[in-house]
């Protein structure tokens, strides 16, 4: 039997709740058809977002959002998309060479402003620092912050409907600019860093910048990166740095099949890939504090999530660009990604999937009228109870999986976990990772004791290859029951095969050595 030690006695940190964030590209179907539907749409819209996409994000609690790119940023003109929208240039999108799609720029800031106001989340905007100038990004900060009446930019804000300063506060400054983002070396990529920052910091000292950091594939561009930044931040004249940006995909660089049509071992293979996130984390944040050892900048993982590249069947069949379809297979990777940034609380400061809806790991899939909630949606909806939270060590002892593929023999465990507790309830989220095999699971509450009722919710299906589709919307919803603590300290649970499980408990008691 698994059983899991939750140390009421140690405490990881807070769980930013920007960890729970998201992330919108002006690609393929997640603006047009995604969010956005226009005013004149006969799709129920509010301001011409989509309205039950608008509330099911609100009532999960999305923290932050990421925009406009992605890549795409690396082409973006924010003077694009302001002022009447009739008015507003077609331009070629970056994605152009993919799909064909020239952008509208019918979304532009403004719009933006509102659609996260809607959801009630934070802004986080992705600077162009590729191929517009480090004006151009000053301008725009200046244009979304400066209080109104002061600058030529805040009182052209205020024609374009906005009195009030948008106050955004979180800045990227580029993105991939190891790749799409300029093909630039990292030191290369500091003096952009730097040079942007600091020009930038004239129209506000307290922007929260966020520097471009790796992929998997070249965790040591962050070395040299930090090298260079350390020499420089000896000179002085560095901008301060928030959050340093990771991506990390699931992708079909491993073999892990397609969407719907994987076997046994690849579905661990995934998961291998999923949970080798852990390490990715550790060692990006080693390697930062070997070169600052008393910095404070955080680990964003602003792009993250199961992408498909191969694609196989998709719910529109060629409509969108990466669009794929979500089964019980991402709604576990999404849960086990979410146990791995809660339990690095203290370095993980804000994670955004990738991307929101009609795309790579969508929460939504929209289609007319219809948007349905993938199973992923769920697996958010049941961890916002961790947001805000105190995230608690967990001890887990469980077996471990073996499995082959591609002639090598592999070992995972079966059980991912992680605790909070916030307002005198403990959540705790488990994974059961295996793919043919219900998991008793104990649970011993160390230093405390619960009430002896609380509530367990569960997120299964009969076949891991289930999904909410436009033909069946709702095939796949968390399922509640009350659950008996035994002695007050001590729980056991099954957690289904190839599940996402969240226990809620009242805490008695809490007993510190
Ligand atoms: O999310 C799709 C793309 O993946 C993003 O635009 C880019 O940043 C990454 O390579």
């Amino acid at each position: 039997m698994t059983s899991i030690s939750i140390r009421l006695d140690e405490e990881i940190g807070r769980i930013n709740p920007n960890i729970y964030g998201h992330f919108v590209e002006h690609l393929g179907g997640v603006v047009y058809d995604g969010i956005w539907v226009g005013e004149d749409s006969e799709i129920p819209n509010i301001h011409g977002f989509r309205q039950e996409l608008v509330e099911k994000l609100k009532a999960i609690q999305p923290g932050v959002i990421r925009w406009p790119g992605g890549c795409f940023a690396e082409t973006y003109d924010w003077r694009d998309g302001i002022g009447p929208r009739e008015q507003r240039p077609t331009t070629v999108n970056w994605w152009y060479m993919n799909d064909g799609k020239f952008e509208s720029n019918q979304v532009g800031t403004h719009e933006f402003i509102e659609f996260c106001r809607l959801v009630n989340a934070e802004p986080y905007f992705a600077v162009n620092a590729t191929t517009t100038t480090v004006l151009d990004a000053r301008n725009w900060i200046e244009y979304c912050n400066m209080p109104q009446g002061t600058t030529t930019l805040a009182q052209e804000r205020e024609k374009n409907g906005s009195p009030e300063p948008f106050n955004v506060k979180y800045w990227g400054l580029g993105n991939e600019n190891w790749g799409g983002g300029g093909c630039m070396t990292p030191e290369d990529y500091c003096h952009i860093y730097r040079k942007y920052g600091i020009i930038s910091k004239s129209v506000g000292p307290d922007l929260q910048y966020i520097a471009c950091g790796p992929y998997e594939g070249i965790p040591e561009w962050t070395e040299k990166f930090f090298n260079k930044y350390q020499e420089m931040y000896t000179v002085g004249r560095i901008p301060p740095m928030f959050g340093y940006s990771l991506h990390y995909y699931v992708t079909n660089s491993g073999n892990m099949g397609s969407e719907l049509d994987y076997t046994d071992a690849q579905w661990y293979e995934m998961i291998r890939i999923g949970l080798d996130m852990e390490p990715f984390i550790q060692s990006q944040y080693e390697m930062i504090r070997t070169a600052m050892p008393s910095s404070s900048i955080g680990l964003i993982v602003d792009e993250w999530g199961v992408w498909h590249l191969q694609n196989g069947k998709h719910p529109l069949p060629g409509k969108y660009l990466f669009e794929q379809p979500s089964t019980m297979r991402e709604a576990v990777l999404a849960a086990l990604s979410l146990n791995i940034f809660n339990n690095h609380c203290d370095k993980v400061v804000m994670a955004n999937l990738a991307q929101l809806v009609n795309c790579i790991h969508s929460l939504f899939l929209a289609k007319g009228n219809t948007c349905v909630a993938t199973t992923s949606y769920y697996v958010f909806d049941m961890y916002k109870i961790h947001q805000n939270a105190i995230c608690l060590k967990t001890e887990v002892d469980c077996k471990n999986i073996t499995y082959t593929i591609d002639g090598e023999l592999h070992y995972i465990p079966s059980i991912s976990c992680s605790a909070s507790v916030k307002d005198g309830i403990l959540a705790i989220t488990l994974v059961n990772l295996a793919i043919d095999e219900d998991q008793e699971v104990k649970l011993d509450l160390y230093g405390g004791q619960c009430a002896r009722e609380g509530t367990m919710v569960v997120l299964s299906s009969s076949s891991h290859k289930d999904g909410n589709t436009f033909e069946e919307p709702y095939k796949v919803t968390p399922v509640k029951h009350i659950v008996s603590p035994d002695v007050g300290s001590e729980l056991t649970v099954t957690a289904p095969k190839a599940s996402v499980v969240l226990l809620m408990l009242n805490i008695l008691k809490i007993r510190i050595a």
